[in-house]
């Protein structure tokens, strides 16, 4: 198939239990489990085209935490690391090696009432979608406002699992902060120590160094978050990963979230206030460099990163 055609979503494939199909054809029934209970668990990878190349970025970590959510849910979907990897290898293949959000997601495929999931058959899907910016329009800044709603804790919900129910915590803070004005939530920790985006990390600029929260404050270890913090040491840029103070938010030089769908987004404002001059700082910019440079792999030190499909 031609490298970098464009789809449309008409004709792309799903990859569903091992077998390519057209997405128009991958149904599942509206009684079923995982829908009616948030019990799907899922993993956003992407995949990039530079120079007639395209490459899949950190699959093998995306693969790997893929496992550990199913683990943490006692859900058996019966796919080993290299066989996920495959996979989504196929999957990107089959739909012409472009520039993709690529959504592997297995659920309870099952349409019965009932929370019991004992016996039932769990299915796996990976979808490859052309994915634009996530925050368009919004690349020289984000305005953001901390949440009312305060993130789930380990007592609750697995915070580091990617589990579809999870996320009706980050959509109430991300529809509150819309609603108010606001480009996109943070959200404290219980505790009330800042914790992320809805559906980001976050980074605080400070003196030169990088603060980030440390998994006390229930964030998901998030992948990207790892990219930054392991680029800002060949950047000779120290990061320190601790509690944060909702303080620290409004007097912080820069800030930035990061996540596989979000990159690397620069936060000006938060909560009203302006982060230094209000624009994009230094620090971000150079590490938003950096990353663009990781991910079309760039950086012969960090070529492992990328799969080249
Ligand atoms: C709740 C949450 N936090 C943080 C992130 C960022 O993680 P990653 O960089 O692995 O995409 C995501 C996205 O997956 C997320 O859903």
């Amino acid at each position: 198939m031609a490298r970098n055609k464009s789809l449309s979503k008409r004709d792309s494939y799903i990859w569903f239990d091992g077998r390519f199909m057209k997405s128009e054809a991958a149904h599942v029934n509206v009684l079923t489990h995982s829908l009616q209970y948030g019990t799907g668990i899922f993993e956003g990878i992407r995949s990039f085209s530079y120079n007639n190349r395209t490459s899949i970025f950190r699959l093998r970590e995306h693969a790997e935490r893929f496992i550990n959510t199913a683990k943490i849910c006692n859900m058996k979907f019966g796919l080993n690391r290299s066989q996920i990897e495959k996979a989504i290898i196929d999957t990107v293949r089959k739909n012409g090696s472009s520039e993709f959000y690529i959504r592997p997601f297995a659920f309870y495929n099952d349409s019965h009432i009932g929370l019991s999931v004992e016996g039932k058959k769990v299915s796996t899907i990976i979808a490859a979608v052309p994915f634009g910016a996530y925050f368009a329009g919004k690349e020289k800044g984000l305005r953001c406002g901390i949440s009312s709603w305060r993130r789930i804790n380990p007592a609750i919900l697995p915070t580091e699992a990617k589990l579809s129910g999870n996320y009706a915590n980050s959509l109430l803070a991300s529809m509150e902060a819309k609603a108010s004005g606001y480009d996109e939530a943070i959200l404290l920790s219980q505790e009330g120590f800042v914790a992320e985006g809805a559906a980001e990390n976050i980074f605080l600029v400070q003196n030169g160094k990088l603060v980030t929260p440390s998994k006390e404050a229930d964030i998901l270890m998030g992948i990207t978050r790892d990219t930054v913090i392991k680029l800002a040491e060949t950047m000779a840029i120290t990061v320190e990963e601790r509690e944060v103070h909702r303080e620290e938010l409004y007097t912080s030089d820069e800030a930035f979230f990061t996540g596989t769908a979000a990159g690397i987004a620069p936060i000006t404002h938060i909560d009203g206030r302006k982060l230094g001059n209000g624009n994009a700082g230094a620090i971000t910019s150079s590490l938003a460099a950096n990353y663009a440079k990781a991910v079309h792999g760039e950086l012969e030190m960090f070529k492992n990163w990328c799969t080249f499909v």
